[in-house]
């Protein structure tokens, strides 16, 4: 599997390996099966997060074609924006970010202010505010070409890092965890939105880890579209890879999104409030605290062994804590 993915170009600025542990008092709190974390929120650059990975691989591609600025975007408090404004500084290239208004509802001021908005501005960065729209790509396109007529060379960066090349990055990560690990974990448990992700884990369990289910739960409440996008992201980047995977093996699944992006629900500040109190793990209301309110989901229902092995890949998203109110947290009272 290694010989597949190094044989693309990578920037090396990502910190990997991730470590991977245990969550000994989870485990036991739960009474179910071992669950370990795969730690993504420590690549390093910017604070760190799972982006990392994929431009690790993406911005290569996109610099050895011979751009000289970088596009992307993503809501305010966006992290894939934050690390690849990260990425641009380390590697000495301007970066233009959409700044999407409209698709989470700003709890207080420190939503404009502070977490990943401030992160991004303190990399250089120069933002763009844009209405939301469902084709957030297109406002980056816009973007560009006013950055091409103004004689510059700008390549995009699509909303997530969810491009073909972003996924192969990502399946470096099941690379790892089969490097990492004594057996191979029976499940491996995700936040899934612009499918990048998502499709990276899908295809390196295909390549190397058969035996492992790839399980990404919808953090966008739109399963359907992020099914959608993780396919086509999987099919494109299969053509790269040389590699036809099955696409009917995508395994999305819903319900822990609540009543639509970026809003936090009781279930998923539960999951974030007992990673904190039980294991010192900082998860994030808007992804990895409903992830792992599904992996909770899953072993409350009796879907697992006792023996097996689960993996919980924290994603990130730490810096987006600081943009919200402890009361919006279940904190302080
Ligand atoms: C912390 C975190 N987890 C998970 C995801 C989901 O990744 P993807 O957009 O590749 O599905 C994101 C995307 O922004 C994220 O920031």
């Amino acid at each position: 599997m290694r010989g597949i993915l190094d044989a693309f170009p990578r920037m090396g600025i990502a910190h990997l390996p991730t470590p991977l542990h245990p969550l000994n008092n989870l485990s036991q709190h739960l009474g179910g099966p071992r669950i370990w974390v795969k730690r993504d929120d420590l690549t390093g650059l910017g604070t760190g997060g799972n982006k990392l990975r994929k431009i690790d691989y993406a911005l290569r591609d996109v610099l050895d074609a011979g751009a000289d600025c970088v596009v992307s975007g993503g809501v305010v408090q966006s992290n894939s924006a934050r690390q690849v404004a990260a990425a641009c500084a380390a590697a000495g290239i301007p970066c233009h970010l959409a700044v999407f208004e409209g698709r989470v509802e700003a709890g207080s001021e420190r939503y404009y202010t502070s977490g990943n908005a401030l992160l991004s501005d303190l990399f250089g960065a120069t933002k763009h505010p844009m209405p939301w729209s469902s084709d957030p790509n297109q406002a980056l396109k816009t973007i560009a070409s006013r950055l091409r007529a103004d004689g510059f060379d700008p390549a995009i960066l699509p909303y997530g890092v969810s491009s073909p090349m972003g996924a192969i990055g990502y399946a470096t990560l099941i690379a790892e965890i089969g490097e990492q690990m004594d057996r191979a974990p029976a499940a491996i448990i995700f936040a899934s939105g612009s499918g990048g992700t998502h499709a990276g884990i899908a295809m390196g369990c295909q390549i190397g880890l058969q035996q492992t289910q790839a399980i990404g739960f919808d953090i966008d409440a739109q399963p359907d579209r992020v099914r959608q996008d993780t396919a086509a992201i999987m099919l494109a980047a299969g053509k790269r890879l040389g590699w036809i995977f099955d696409l009917d093996a995508i395994d999305l699944r819903s319900g822990m999104a609540g009543p639509s992006y970026g809003v936090p629900h009781e279930k998923c500040l539960e999951a974030m409030r007992l990673a904190g109190r039980l294991e010192g793990l900082v998860l994030d209301p808007t992804y990895s605290a409903k992830s792992l309110a599904g992996l909770i989901s899953l072993v409350m229902d009796g879907t697992f062994d006792k023996a097996d092995d689960i993996v919980f890949v924290h994603t990130g998203g730490d810096a987006a804590i600081f943009a919200y109110e402890p009361s919006q947290l279940g904190l302080m009272g």
